[in-house]
């Protein structure tokens, strides 16, 4: 196995500390947008669940960078692991991949991670409503064919917005399951250009009038997942939140983590503590004080983490903290329900009020 001498990963270092994929198919699903299938260089299946993503690693004038993508496959069906991507002007690793990917090139990845999954909590609803936008939809498909596939007791609605129809991903593949599963599953397109203004750009009203024209069960049995621009996703969140959803029943995934400028909260002690992580079947134990994170302090002691965005907004760092308290300077991805269970992130998380045991 050769790395293609144009992906900018050869001979950095790092393939002793992540696996490493091969491409063995692209399709292109319209222009700007390609669908890569991995395995890993064995030949060995990539493990992953419906709704979660792969982290890639590269370097890019010289800095180790991380890019997510979620997984638009369905591992209930089967499916290898394949991710879809939309090639960003000027974007670093979008525009290598969509450009210059080829069949049997190589990435160095970190795995499958993230939140926005059908864990056992959300068991318990009947009706799963999905609210995508653009290239949004990658993790929403293969959650919505897990779950037409594998939970038949389950109602699933899709409203999917696009400027236009030609830019709806998974258009033929969406329509194929509406007639596989006439009973359960239902989709409304929107298209921001639409003439129609009353079904163009998602409104909070425009949620208001859908949520009641396919509700199949009572407000408390529907379970909600959103993946779409920042704006969007918040617009759907309050929309939602007005008519009496709560916020555990809501799930969403951030694909925008460039903007770097969060808000700086500080902590309500700033001393040092011990935090032991358990990770990979090993513990270690290492001092953190403010301003260090728990990820910063765990990288200078050279302990390989899961990590993407670093700034509170992917999910891949999330870990479970078993004993003390550790205080978010920031947080994008974790729901009320999730930190209830002692979900925490170790990439804005430190350690208050005393030494901390985590699991990662
Ligand atoms: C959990 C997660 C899942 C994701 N899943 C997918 C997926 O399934 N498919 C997919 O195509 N992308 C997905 N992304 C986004 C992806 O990780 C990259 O951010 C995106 O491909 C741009 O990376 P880049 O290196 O090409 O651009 P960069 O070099 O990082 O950025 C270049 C420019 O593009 C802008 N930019 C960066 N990201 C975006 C964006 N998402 N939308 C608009 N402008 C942007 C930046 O502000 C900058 O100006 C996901 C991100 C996360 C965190
Ligand atoms: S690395 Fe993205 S949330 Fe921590």
């Amino acid at each position: 196995m050769q790395l293609n001498s144009w992906f900018p990963f050869r001979g950095q270092g790092f393939m002793g500390q992540f696996s490493i994929a091969i491409i063995t198919s692209i399709k292109e699903e319209m222009l700007g947008v390609k669908t890569f299938t991995l395995t890993y260089d064995d030949g060995g299946v990539i493990p992953y669940i419906a709704g979660q993503f792969i982290t890639f690693v590269f370097t890019h004038h010289g800095r180790e960078e991380r890019r997510s993508f979620s997984i638009s496959s369905c591992a209930a069906l089967s499916e290898p692991l394949s991710f879809t991507v939309k090639r960003i002007d000027n974007g670093a690793y979008s525009r290598l991949l969509t450009d210059k990917a080829a069949v049997g090139d190589t990435l160095f990845t970190t795995g499958a991670a993230g939140l926005f999954t059908l864990s056992g909590h959300t068991a318990r609803y009947e009706q799963v409503f999905f609210f995508a936008a653009g290239i949004g939809i990658t993790p929403v498909y293969s959650l919505v064919k897990t779950i037409l596939h594998t939970e038949p007791n389950k109602q699933v609605v899709l409203i999917y917005s696009n400027r236009i129809k030609e830019e709806v991903v998974f258009y033929k593949e969406l329509n194929e399951l509406l007639t596989e599963f006439p009973d359960r599953f239902k989709i409304e397109f929107l298209y921001s250009t639409s003439f129609d203004l009353s079904r163009a750009r998602l409104s909070k009203s425009l949620v208001a009038v859908l949520l009641q024209e396919y509700a199949a069960v009572p407000h408390d049995k529907m379970l909600f997942f959103i993946c779409g621009p920042f704006a969007y996703m918040r617009m759907v969140i309050f929309a939602l939140e007005e008519q009496g959803i709560n916020s555990e029943q809501i799930r969403k995934e951030n694909f925008n983590t460039n903007d770097r400028q969060v808000i700086q909260a500080e902590p309500p002690d700033k001393s040092t503590h011990l935090v032991t992580i358990q990770v990979n079947g090993a513990e270690h134990t290492f001092p953190v004080q403010y301003p260090e994170t728990i990820l910063q302090a765990a990288k200078k002691q050279g302990i390989q983490l899961p990590y993407s965005c670093e700034v509170g907004r992917c999910g891949s760092c999330a870990a479970r903290c078993t004993k003390g308290k550790v205080w978010l300077s920031y947080n994008e991805v974790l729901m009320d329900m999730d930190l209830k269970h002692g979900s925490i992130l170790t990439c804005t998380g430190h350690p208050v009020d005393g030494d901390v045991t985590i699991e990662v």
